[in-house]
């Protein structure tokens, strides 16, 4: 037997011992992720091929979405203590997740829109724009709509939920708070507003943060966190603008299945920004 045979026969004799398959009594993989729920939850309306790559690519998104929740929670709480710097790694990997959403819409882009008008009816009025996940993600950020609420009527549970969050200062509002505590003067109505308000540019924010910008050395731990927060807009944008452009590729400019104009509607939210402070003062730097 050569060298290379006696190697390969003294790894699998290696991993047959490792391997354990006996689960009757014990948790296995499938158990742990509860891998029947996920993975019986691909339910195809139409019958059609091309379904399960849209069903599929809302369910990965809302898994993805479901992170960020859990990790800007975690950050803004950290923030709201003054504990930045184990927030950074947090919103770091926000930014990440965000990569992975904007990915997605290259796998979208292969669904032709003949494929999708085979089963677009299976869908009825269901669109996005009913995501709940998203709207939290939104008002986390600061992007306070209260009429996005009444989504939610039929769903008692959901609604609370998103009017609880309307009513908490959001990640911005806690990065403004950090500001004050460092000795930045911010306008007092802007630490203590109703929160569940459209937030509004303010003057002394922008100065507040102009003055971080222009002493990194002494802010640098506020400077990380703005520019932080200025990965997570961007990419936002970028989100909603690849999403905007997979729309018309496929549907054209056809009304949405949630009752909009469509890529007209798409067009108009993918100006939306939530830090405005923080692109407006790169034009005073
Ligand atoms: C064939 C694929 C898709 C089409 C044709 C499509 C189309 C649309 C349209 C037309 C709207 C505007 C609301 C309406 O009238 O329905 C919308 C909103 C939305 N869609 Fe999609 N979409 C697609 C895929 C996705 C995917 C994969 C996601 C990921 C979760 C998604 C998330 C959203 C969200 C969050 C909104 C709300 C946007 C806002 O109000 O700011 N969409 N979509």
């Amino acid at each position: 037997m050569s060298n290379s045979e006696k190697h390969e026969q003294s790894q699998s004799k290696a991993t047959e011992s490792a391997i354990h398959c006996d689960f009757s009594k014990e948790m296995s993989y499938g158990d742990y992720l509860q891998l029947d729920k996920v993975l019986s939850s691909q339910q195809r309306l139409s019958g059609h091929h091309d379904e399960m790559l849209f069903i599929i690519i809302h369910q990965a998104s809302e898994l993805w979405m479901k992170l960020i929740l859990h990790e800007l929670e975690a950050a803004r709480l950290l923030i709201q203590q003054n504990n930045l710097e184990p927030a950074f790694k947090m919103l770091a990997r926000v930014s990440r997740i965000q990569q992975q959403l904007i990915q997605s819409w290259d796998v979208l882009s292969t669904l032709t829109p003949a494929e999708y008008m085979e089963f677009r009816n299976s869908l009825g009025r269901s669109s996005g724009f009913q995501s709940f996940q998203n709207r939290l993600i939104e008002f986390m950020l600061g992007g306070k709509q209260t009429k996005l609420l009444t989504v939610y009527e039929h769903q008692p549970e959901l609604h609370q939920q998103l009017s609880q969050s309307l009513h908490e200062p959001s990640l911005y509002d806690a990065a403004i708070m950090a500001l004050s505590l460092r000795g930045l003067e911010v306008d007092k109505q802007y630490l203590k507003r109703d929160w569940s308000q459209e937030y509004k540019e303010n003057a002394s924010v922008k100065a507040a943060w102009l003055t971080v910008y222009q002493d990194v050395e002494r802010y640098w731990d506020l400077y990380e966190l703005a520019e932080k927060l200025v990965d997570i807009d961007s990419r936002q944008q970028q989100w909603r603008f690849n999403h905007m452009v997979t729309v018309e590729r496929i549907i054209g400019f056809k009304p949405g299945t949630g009752g909009s104009a469509g890529v007209e509607y798409l067009k108009h939210v993918v100006a939306q920004r939530y830090f405005p402070e923080l692109w407006s003062l790169r034009t005073d730097l």
